[in-house]
């Protein structure tokens, strides 16, 4: 960076952060964004692979430290074990990108069954919390860290056929404000990131199409959706967001909760 100003206020060298799901999506594009700033960099998911590869190529492209390690958020006791490793090889954990997560099938309530609910909130809500208690053990240690919960503008607003979805992220949001409520005295800002609809290989298709259009015009104010770049400035900024801003959400949808 340039400007001190700048440096001061947003660099993020030498920094520990873990990010849930980093080696796809916005996951990915975080990750790459916090290891170009200088930060180590832990992808965990469910495919060792995939989480290995990612690390391996951010290494290379940016110099700094890099693990990928598999981990199903949903499994306690593996999250425990693998943030433990993670803040030891590391030295700390000073962010946690806590955005793993699934969309669940389009479906009408009462045609859901008792185990699609329950994975949609074991993944999305208990995987949030269970991440979210793992690395705020570590930070209560350290007396600072960063804890980021990937929300959804459907955690605010209602999609039809989105019950599980929907429901899990306001959890996930009313989650971040009691965490942040508890965390607030060991100098842990806990805030939540919500984006609306970013263009992604799976529905790349559906916004080109006809049906897409429309759904466009209609919902999203600035008549696209976002970019996976757009992304960027914002999680930069919370992760170094000052003391002050703590327990919030922030949204980027190009406009579509104004509704
Ligand atoms: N894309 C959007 O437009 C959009 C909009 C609003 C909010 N979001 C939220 O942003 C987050 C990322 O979305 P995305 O579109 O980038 O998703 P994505 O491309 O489908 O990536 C999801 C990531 O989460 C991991 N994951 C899923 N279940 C997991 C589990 N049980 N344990 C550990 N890792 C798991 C996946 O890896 P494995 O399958 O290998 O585990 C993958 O790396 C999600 O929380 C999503 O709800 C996305």
């Amino acid at each position: 960076m340039k400007s001190k100003l700048l440096e001061k206020l947003f660099s993020l060298q030498g920094k520990n952060a873990l990010i849930t799901g980093g080696y796809r999506g916005i996951g990915r594009i975080i990750a790459e964004t916090y290891a170009e700033l200088g930060a180590n960099v832990a992808i965990v998911a469910r495919n060792r692979e995939k989480c290995e590869l990612a690390a391996s190529e951010l290494a290379q492209k940016y110099g700094g430290k890099a693990i990928g390690l598999p981990l199903n958020v949903r499994d306690a006791k593996m999250a425990d074990s693998i943030v433990g490793q993670i803040a030891d090889t590391f030295g700390g954990i000073d962010i946690l990108i806590n955005n793993a997560g699934i969309a669940g099938a389009e479906k009408e309530i009462v045609r859901m069954s008792d185990e699609e609910i329950d994975e949609i909130m074991n993944i999305n809500f208990r995987g949030c919390f269970i991440m979210a208690r793992a690395v705020a053990r570590i930070m209560i240690k350290q007396q600072s860290g960063k804890i980021i919960n990937m929300a959804s503008i459907l955690g605010k607003i209602a999609a039809r056929n989105m019950a599980g979805y929907c429901a899990s992220k306001g959890a996930v949001i009313q989650l971040t404000r009691v965490l942040a409520l508890e965390l607030a005295h060991n100098n842990i800002q806990v805030n939540t990131l919500c984006p609306g609809y970013f263009s992604s290989d799976i529905n790349r298709e559906f916004f080109a199409s006809e049906k897409g259009r429309e759904f466009i015009k209609r919902m999203i104010p600035v008549n696209r959706p976002g970019e996976l770049s757009e992304l960027k400035s914002t999680a930069i900024y919370l992760a170094t967001c000052p003391a002050f801003l703590t327990g919030t959400e922030i949204y980027i949808d190009g406009g579509h909760t104004i509704f």
